[in-house]
């Protein structure tokens, strides 16, 4: 049976907030040398051994990012969400997660408890069905891992 997004794949969504366009170049002592291109090629290889479909999708704009996870609804069965900045300043992309139907991993590249105090606390966290962070760009993948065991388990 085909599922909402016209495949026989789940479909998740890979969100990225801003700033996360510079990767490679920003900070590399925080955030790795990987560009986001290269998280983009290492998710969809990773997909594929999954059996998932993939849309990856990043915006420095608030008001963007909520549009995608607005549109996601009834169309993707997953979302990963690297809200950037964003995690700890926007609960209006909260209310928006708060509003999808499915899974939600949140990820973030470096380990936010670690960091500035302003970092601990996150909005994306009190919507997400689990957190990864500090494991680099490897979050990402281990992230999608989570959604198709919880896709195949429940
Ligand atoms: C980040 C952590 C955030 O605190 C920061 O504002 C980012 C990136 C991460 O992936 O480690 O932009 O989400």
């Amino acid at each position: 049976m085909a599922l909402p997004n016209g495949t026989q794949r789940p479909a998740v969504l890979i969100l990225s907030g801003p700033n996360l366009n510079l990767l490679g170049t920003r900070e590399p002592a925080t955030y790795g040398h990987r560009t986001l291109a290269d998280i983009e090629a290492a998710c969809q290889g990773c997909a594929e051994t999954l059996g998932l479909a993939i849309e990856f999708r990043q915006s420095n704009h608030e008001g963007i990012l909520i549009d995608h996870v607005q549109q996601a609804r009834g169309r993707v069965q997953g979302i990963v969400v690297n809200a950037a900045g964003l995690t700890h300043t926007s609960v209006a992309l909260m209310d928006a997660l708060a509003m999808f139907d499915g899974p939600i991993i949140e990820v973030h590249l470096s380990n936010i408890y670690r960091r500035e105090p302003f970092r601990h606390h996150s909005y994306v966290s009190l919507v997400a069905n689990g957190v990864i962070c500090g494991l680099g760009s490897q979050g990402y993948t281990l992230a999608l891992r989570a959604l198709a065991d919880m896709f195949e388990h429940g």
